[in-house]
């Protein structure tokens, strides 16, 4: 409890999935949160369970796929607060049917990969950075994900737009680092989220078998990661991109014959 409290935190895309998962994990530990969401509806039922528990969670709007929803969200916070401690850049995802292999990938598609991933975390950064330099520093935590560093065979510009916020987490980092400003990312493997939902539970358990830890990511997973990154608890760790996958990108070609064959299908 009250591992970051009172700091102020905008959470991004997170009525559901693992955006949900970060943002009541936030709140359970004192932190006024800021629900960035397109169904303000939804955040604002979510944010009154919490608020009847004594927390204090709030809903702005942002659309992720209306880039100019992306300043008035920030600044809204500000204004209300005065100050933004910690952004968690969680959306992202939204892959095209265009999204498939290098040759087979249409523009459209290639565009939507990094404008939905890598331009609006970027842009939120952008105008959240100069808010945390006035309050004497601030936290980042980029959403990436486990494919940014293991290559699929398709939705590839999914996984590469998802390299290009390790990047950026890197560039943030390195640039204001000497205002006391840290991003880390965090990159999730299969989690059960309605993202994955699609995929048939024999996949799933297959995944599992091919994981040293033998089991797929929670939510609550990525929560965990996420807000010991944000507090002060890494208050020296900056610029890292952590795998929070129970081990599955670990095993060697000497380890094949103890887990099953990796799969062939797309990870989160
Ligand atoms: N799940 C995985 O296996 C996995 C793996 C690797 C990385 N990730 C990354 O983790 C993050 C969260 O994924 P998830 O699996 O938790 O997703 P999810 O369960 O599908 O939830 C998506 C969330 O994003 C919101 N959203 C979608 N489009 C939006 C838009 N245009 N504007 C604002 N909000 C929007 C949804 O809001 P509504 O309720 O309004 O639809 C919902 O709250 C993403 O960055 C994803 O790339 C996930």
């Amino acid at each position: 409890m009250d591992r970051i409290k009172d700091k102020v935190a905008i959470v991004t895309a997170c009525t559901r999935g693992i955006g949900r998962a970060i943002s009541d994990r936030f709140a359970e530990e004192g932190a006024i949160v800021y629900m960035a969401v397109r169904r303000v509806d939804a955040g604002q039922e979510i944010a009154d369970t919490h608020n009847a528990l004594g927390r204090r969670v709030h809903v702005v709007y942002f659309d992720g796929d209306i880039l100019d929803t992306i300043r008035p969200m920030v600044e809204s916070v500000y204004e209300a607060e005065g100050r933004i401690d910690i952004l968690v850049n969680n959306l992202g995802g939204g892959v095209r049917p265009g999204n498939k292999d290098i040759v087979g990938s249409d523009m459209e598609a290639i565009h939507k990969a990094f404008e939905f991933n890598t331009i609006v975390t970027s842009l939120c950064a952008q105008y959240a950075v100069p808010h945390m330099i006035e309050g004497g520093g601030g936290s980042i935590v980029n959403i990436s994900s486990e494919t940014a560093v293991v290559p699929q065979l398709t939705r590839s510009w999914y996984g590469i737009a998802k390299t290009a916020v390790n990047a950026l987490t890197e560039h943030i980092a390195v640039q204001y680092g000497p205002q006391n400003i840290r991003c880390n990312a965090v990159m999730p493997p299969f989690t059960k989220t309605d993202a994955v939902k699609v995929l048939p539970p024999e996949f799933m358990e297959q995944y599992a078998r091919a994981v040293p830890l033998r089991r797929v990511a929670e939510p609550e997973d990525m929560a965990n990661a996420v807000l010991f990154l944000a507090s002060d608890e890494a208050s020296f760790i900056t610029g890292q991109c952590l795998l929070v996958n129970g081990g599955y990108t670990l095993p060697g070609a000497d380890y094949a014959d103890s887990i099953a064959p990796r799969t062939a299908g797309c990870r989160g």
